[in-house]
């Protein structure tokens, strides 16, 4: 299979997804787009295959994208290509064009859903942390059992709306469950549950990314959460605490907001950006 990986060796998500295509046993053509950029015709033609508006390839960490006011929403795609030829490094990677598709690739997992599906054995990322797959489940007794087991509510589970996951290393050894409610641009993340024998190797983080980038790719910007016992880990990740006031209406009339005390439970918001 061809594989062209538009790549930053300085970019760690770039490397795991490197390293993740090569152990499906694939070795890609692999662009360094910092010394050899992509035309600008090409540029908006990757852009187009993805199905995405041109702002959602730009990166802002690390890049010019403040001082060259490239938050303004009125700025066209045009305008906005025009930057990304000036400044290549405001396109995010690493972005993976493969027969099946073309992708963002964040996280690095991502590039799994262009490659043949094939058995594939376990790997880490360069931080330690295991790669991980996610495959769509309907409600089991498999979910049941684990977020009864972890004191997560589970009467609502068959509710419309609902998007839930199973997580497994590469090899295939299940390690954790999570889901989603999507209303319009806002997600509430849920359900998140790592099995405990493999807590602290970094898969709940993951887990939490994936589902992220997920809920993105149908439309959310925001990703809510609310806890009882979880926050720190959230915002570990980036999420910030919000009052009850600046959470949208959906979120708070969902039943894991009614039914958890506001007293104690905490809501975090985290802006959808990879
Ligand atoms: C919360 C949970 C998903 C974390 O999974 P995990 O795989 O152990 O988490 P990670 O290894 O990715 O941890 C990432 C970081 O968060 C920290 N962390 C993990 N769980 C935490 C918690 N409950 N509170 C505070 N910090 C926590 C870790 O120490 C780690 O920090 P580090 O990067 O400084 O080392 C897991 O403990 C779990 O399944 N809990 C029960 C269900 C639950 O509470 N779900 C969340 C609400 S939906």
């Amino acid at each position: 299979m061809d594989v062209i990986v538009y790549h930053n060796q300085a970019c760690g998500t770039s490397r795991n997804t490197l390293r993740l295509i090569r152990n499906t046993g694939v070795e890609p053509h692999v662009i360094e787009y910092l010394k050899t950029p992509p035309s600008r015709a090409l540029l908006g033609q990757l852009i187009k295959r993805m199905g995405v508006p041109v702002r959602a390839v730009i990166r802002e960490k690390g890049t010019p994208f403040e001082e060259l006011g490239l938050d303004n929403l009125a700025l066209s795609d045009e305008e906005l290509l025009d930057a990304l030829m000036a400044h290549p490094i405001l396109i995010n990677r690493p972005i993976v064009v493969t027969p099946k598709g073309v992708k963002l690739c964040r996280p690095s997992e991502t590039v799994l859903d262009l490659l043949p599906v094939e058995a594939m054995t376990d790997l880490d990322k360069e931080e330690g942390s295991p790669f991980l797959t996610d495959t769509a489940i309907e409600t089991s007794q498999e979910l049941i059992d684990a977020l009864q087991t972890a004191g997560l509510p589970t009467d609502d589970l068959n509710d419309s709306g609902r998007s839930f996951f199973r997580y497994s290393k590469l090899g295939g050894s299940p390690v954790g469950f999570g889901g989603f409610e999507l209303y319009g641009s806002d997600a509430l993340l849920r359900s998140m549950v790592v099995s405990p024998d493999a807590r602290g190797q970094g898969i709940g983080r993951n887990i939490a990314l994936l589902l992220s980038r997920r809920a993105s790719d149908l439309g959310a910007r925001t990703a809510y959460v609310l806890t009882t016992t979880a926050a720190p880990f959230f915002e570990a990740q980036g999420f910030k605490p919000i009052s009850r006031d600046e959470a949208p209406a959906a979120i708070l009339s969902t039943r894991q907001a009614a039914d958890l005390c506001p007293a104690s439970a905490t809501v975090l918001a985290k802006p959808l950006t990879f």
